[in-house]
């Protein structure tokens, strides 16, 4: 099974990396071509620990390459993982332009059955939206017929753990809809992430819709928690308490846990302070 990974961003670059290390052919296409040309030097354009050897040696042993030809990355792969970025517009909302565009290009490229997943954090509907912009691509070239899914598989790693977050995943959501091709894009999927459930189950199974808001849920619930902690930290300012001892407190109950209970300057990152109300 061949696998085209477009965006090598952040998300898109770790996992081009860790499918190859498991074993897979990977194209990574990206539209910047000094990023592209930085990455076929073997220049990783992020800080990872890890993931610069990672880069290396999966494109020395030639399971790896880097490109900024769609055309042949949509050909050649039978998953196609979108990575592209979605950032905030002015008013919150996500711009799904580059995911788009992306769809766009698949339907105008693609000659044979294409399972295209999701991997950017999106609004829920996108996918509706994904498949839309592909079938009018199709219909355009007057290619309707050619069969195509889209799934969700929106990606929960930390920048600074994104290697260990992939290889060893709490949980792996996918989102697949029923369909006339719902059971072989099933199928790809268990393939593609067989390596995780050696020892138990990881993958939990659902709708595209459904697997579109686990994202934005949990991205709501941890910056929740911190939020939720930062207000602790003034109430114990002004009332005399420890926030530190509070925290413990809490924590050690086994409803709550110790995790995502540190307060701080507020959250940050990329992506709390992206997800918007859907
Ligand atoms: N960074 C994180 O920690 C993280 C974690 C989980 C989910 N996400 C989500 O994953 C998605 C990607 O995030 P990221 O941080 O990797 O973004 P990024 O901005 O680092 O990278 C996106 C890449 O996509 C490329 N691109 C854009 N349009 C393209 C096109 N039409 N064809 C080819 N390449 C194209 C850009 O050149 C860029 O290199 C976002 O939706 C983000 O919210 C990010």
């Amino acid at each position: 099974m061949k696998i085209t990974v477009i965006g090598a961003g952040y998300v898109g670059l770790v996992t081009a990396a860790c499918l190859a290390e498991l074993g897979f052919r990977v194209a990574c296409i990206d539209k910047d071509p000094a990023r592209v040309a930085q990455l076929q030097d073997g220049h990783c354009p992020i800080y990872e620990p890890g993931l610069t050897a990672l880069l290396q040696r999966n494109q020395q042993d030639g399971r790896l390459s880097f490109g900024s030809d769609l055309t042949r990355g949509v050909q050649q792969g039978d998953i196609l993982i979108i990575a592209v970025g979605t950032p905030p517009q002015e008013d919150g909302s996500a711009d799904l332009s580059h995911v788009l565009a992306v769809a766009h290009s698949i339907g105008a490229y693609m000659k044979s059955f294409k399972l295209v997943v999701n991997k950017s954090t999106v609004p829920v509907g996108t996918g509706d939206r994904v498949r839309q912009t592909i079938a009018r691509a199709l219909a355009t070239r007057g290619h309707a017929e050619l069969p195509f899914d889209v799934v969700s598989n929106p990606e929960f790693l930390k920048e600074g753990a994104a290697i260990d977050d992939f290889m060893r995943p709490d949980r792996v959501v996918v989102g697949v809809d029923a369909g006339p091709n719902h059971d072989k894009s099933r199928r790809m999927m268990e393939d593609l992430y067989a390596s995780f459930n050696r020892h138990h189950e990881r993958t939990v199974w659902m709708d595209v819709r459904s697997a579109e808001l686990t994202k934005y849920a949990a991205n709501a619930m941890l910056a929740t928690r911190i939020s939720f902690m930062n207000e602790i930290a003034n109430l114990a300012d002004l009332l005399g308490a420890d926030v530190d001892k509070v925290r413990r407190g809490i924590g050690s109950d086994s409803r709550i846990g110790h995790s995502f209970l540190y307060a701080g300057c507020g959250y940050g990152a990329a992506a709390f302070p992206r997800t918007p109300v859907p």
